[in-house]
């Protein structure tokens, strides 16, 4: 079975997520990170798995308008999405404050998911698994590397992100194989790499027939009842 992790952005106001719950078949197998304010919601009201979108790379203390690992920790959120190419974009984000922030939830006992991935320009110049490679080894070269079995990859082509593109099936295999034979030769570990960008209804199924992909972050369909529940019903 798959694991499906639904990053639901800022995409939803209070009473859209009251809805998504109403809405959803919500299972525990199944991870929901929602914007801080609906942490406690979620875990009040549904099923899901929670996970957080973001964290502090300080500890507690004097970190105005920052959520830490601990806090998320004492809240029951059980994953954290770092390195998401939206953060690394509009909020400057580098290897190294993803290396900060993955070694506070070590410290939290938190599961990492780690987002990596290309934009279309180097896409077209051919050199997808040299950037990405490099986005791997900058981060797992500066953690504790006896925790990476905490750590789950999510390969997300920045221009499949939103977009309703896709890279083709054999071009998924060939990243991600890429990414998982790295980690074994470079760190001796087997990590879990999941697709993110676009998914969706439409594609799920052809998506599924990827052995390769352990799952799925799954963004804008994270956020409409019906179209998650159908996502959902084909990974059981
Ligand atoms: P998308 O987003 O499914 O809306 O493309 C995925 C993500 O950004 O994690």
């Amino acid at each position: 079975m798959k694991t499906i992790i639904g990053n639901q952005k800022t995409y939803l106001n209070a009473d859209e997520v009251n809805n998504f719950i109403n809405g959803t078949n919500s299972r525990e197998d199944v991870i929901i990170c929602p914007s801080y304010p609906f942490i406690n919601t979620y875990l009040e009201k549904s099923k899901y798995t929670v996970g957080a979108q973001n964290v502090s790379e300080k500890t507690n203390g004097g970190t105005t308008g920052e959520v830490s690992a601990s806090q998320l920790r004492t809240l029951g959120a059980k994953y954290c999405i770092v390195g998401h190419s939206e953060r690394r974009e509009y909020f400057g984000e580098k290897s190294e404050n993803i290396v900060n922030k993955i070694t506070r939830l070590f410290e939290e006992g938190i599961k990492v998911i780690f987002c990596i991935g290309e934009n279309l320009e180097l896409r077209e110049s051919g050199t997808t698994k040299d950037f990405v490679g490099k986005q791997v080894l900058e981060v797992f070269d500066n953690i504790d590397r006896t925790k990476l079995e905490e750590v789950t990859i999510a390969y997300e082509p920045i221009w499949a992100i939103g977009t309703g593109l896709t890279p083709t099936n054999e071009e998924i295999i060939d990243v991600i194989t890429y990414i998982k034979d790295l980690v074994k030769d470079k760190y001796d570990k087997e990590i879990k790499v999941l697709y993110g960008g676009s998914v969706s209804k439409k594609n799920i199924d052809e998506l599924n027939t990827i052995d390769i992909v352990d799952g799925y972050l799954i963004g804008g369909a994270s956020t409409k009842p019906e179209e998650f529940n159908y996502i959902m019903e084909r990974n059981v």
